[in-house]
């Protein structure tokens, strides 16, 4: 009896073992830590605490109203069934003619656009149709963090290239030209940028698109806030190029039109990487929601006033909370140039205190119920530094400052 019963408790733990061993790939995954943080902030919250949410990169604003109307006359026409895995040809053929104006260019057609439930598809599906084991991509330091957690799923070895707050979050020529080898095969480019909001240069993009054309790398140019540029004009790495051959442009509606939860992106490449796209996207999610694909067609097309709107706001919340931020002791913030993020350099309460700024968002998240996420959540280059998003009202941006002129009035021991 007792023999049976240690044989019964070994198969349990055996299968114990077994359930719960996955993918030697997941080993060391990566995670996007605004989720991990809204997580906290939410479950502070249901304790009844008050927390000001600076820690996601998520409009707080509705979908424009024409949007919405238009989803619901899909729904109402029968865009309700599977369609072709890259999307509608109808609206591949919209979205085309909207990158070609929007870019002043002529050669992209259906057949260089994919349509995927989100922006985030676009960085997986290209890292899965590019990247072997032992390729090497190169991502800037800090940046999103999607780039690093895809390509490390596909074996692929990361190479980082540092941005400097001197230079408004730009990289140096030499340093990304020292890191290009043999093995690179993609750099993922993003501008303007989460996480810091800097914007790339267009000597930048022209240096990125000469060397990628001699040394043979792609490159994903992901380009979700290129609507949201305060001081000038957007500039791109289509401006630079007369091809896709190596190039992929990354977009989507989350950002612009405040449809984070409808789950809408795409991909600009050449046809036989637009291929390989599809062929992921068949095998993975079969294809987009087709309602969700004629209302992006009404977001790229049609009235872009509530969008417009919404950019100029977010303009005056960046001034605002630059300004807020830089009047307190200690915190010298940078005023970005684009995307709704500030990176505030927190140098002076954490090295002279050996903390680090994980330490202090902490603080600031559970003693002063300000939710935002350390600089490190985007890299190592990331240290320092933390990253606030200003997508939220004015009013609660003003009183977030408040508390973080206390909380760092407190970690300086005034
Ligand atoms: C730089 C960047 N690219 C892509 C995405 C993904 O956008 P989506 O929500 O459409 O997947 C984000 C979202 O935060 C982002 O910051």
């Amino acid at each position: 009896m007792s023999t049976a019963k240690t044989d019964e408790t070994q198969t349990d733990s055996a299968r114990a073992q077994f359930s719960q061993r996955f993918a030697q790939r997941l080993i060391g995954a990566g995670t996007e830590d605004a989720f991990v943080v809204l997580a906290q902030a939410k479950a502070l919250e249901a304790q009844g605490r008050d927390i000001i949410h600076l820690q996601i990169g998520e409009p707080d604003f509705d979908t424009p109203s024409n949007i919405i109307a238009k989803a619901h006359w899909a729904l109402d026409n029968h865009y309700t069934h599977y369609t072709a895995s890259a999307g509608l040809m109808q609206v591949r053929e919209q979205y085309a003619n909207y990158v070609n104006a929007r870019y002043g260019i002529n050669y992209v057609t259906a057949d260089n656009i994919v349509i995927f439930p989100g922006a985030k598809p676009v960085v997986f599906n290209s890292c899965m149709a590019l990247l072997d084991p032992g390729d090497e991509m190169i991502i800037m330091d800090p940046t999103y963090p999607a780039y690093a957690a895809a390509a490390h799923l596909f074996g692929a070895t990361i190479k980082t290239v540092p941005l400097s707050e001197e230079t408004g979050f730009r990289f140096r020529h030499e340093d990304l030209e020292k890191v290009v080898s043999s093995k690179t095969k993609l750099f993922c480019l993003n501008s303007p940028q989460n996480p810091t909001g800097g914007i790339l240069t267009d000597e930048d993009f022209a240096f990125v698109a000469k060397l990628a054309q001699e040394r043979g790398f792609y490159v994903l140019s992901d380009e979700i806030y290129n609507r949201f540029c305060y001081d000038a004009p957007h500039e791109s790495i289509l401006h630079k190029i007369d091809n896709l051959d190596q190039f992929i442009l990354l977009d989507g509606h989350s950002k612009t039109y405040a449809m984070t939860g409808w789950r809408l992106g795409f991909s600009v490449t050449n046809p036989e990487l637009s291929k390989k796209l599809t062929l992921m996207m068949t095998n993975t999610a079969s294809c987009t929601a087709a309602f969700t694909q004629i209302a992006g067609v009404e977001a790229l097309l049609g009235d872009q006033s509530e969008a417009d709107e919404m950019i100029a706001e977010f303009k005056l919340r960046r001034d605002l909370i630059v300004d807020g931020l830089n009047s307190i002791p200690g915190v010298h913030c940078h005023r970005p140039a684009g995307a709704f993020y500030v990176f505030p350099n927190i140098k002076e309460h954490t090295t002279p205190f050996g903390r680090t700024s994980s330490d202090v968002q902490k603080v600031i998240l559970n003693d002063f119920g300000v939710a935002c996420l350390p600089g490190t959540s985007f890299g190592p280059g990331g240290e320092g530094y933390l990253r606030l998003s200003y997508a939220n009202s004015r009013e609660n941006i003003e009183k977030a400052v408040e508390r973080l002129r206390s909380a760092f009035a407190k970690l300086s021991g005034a």
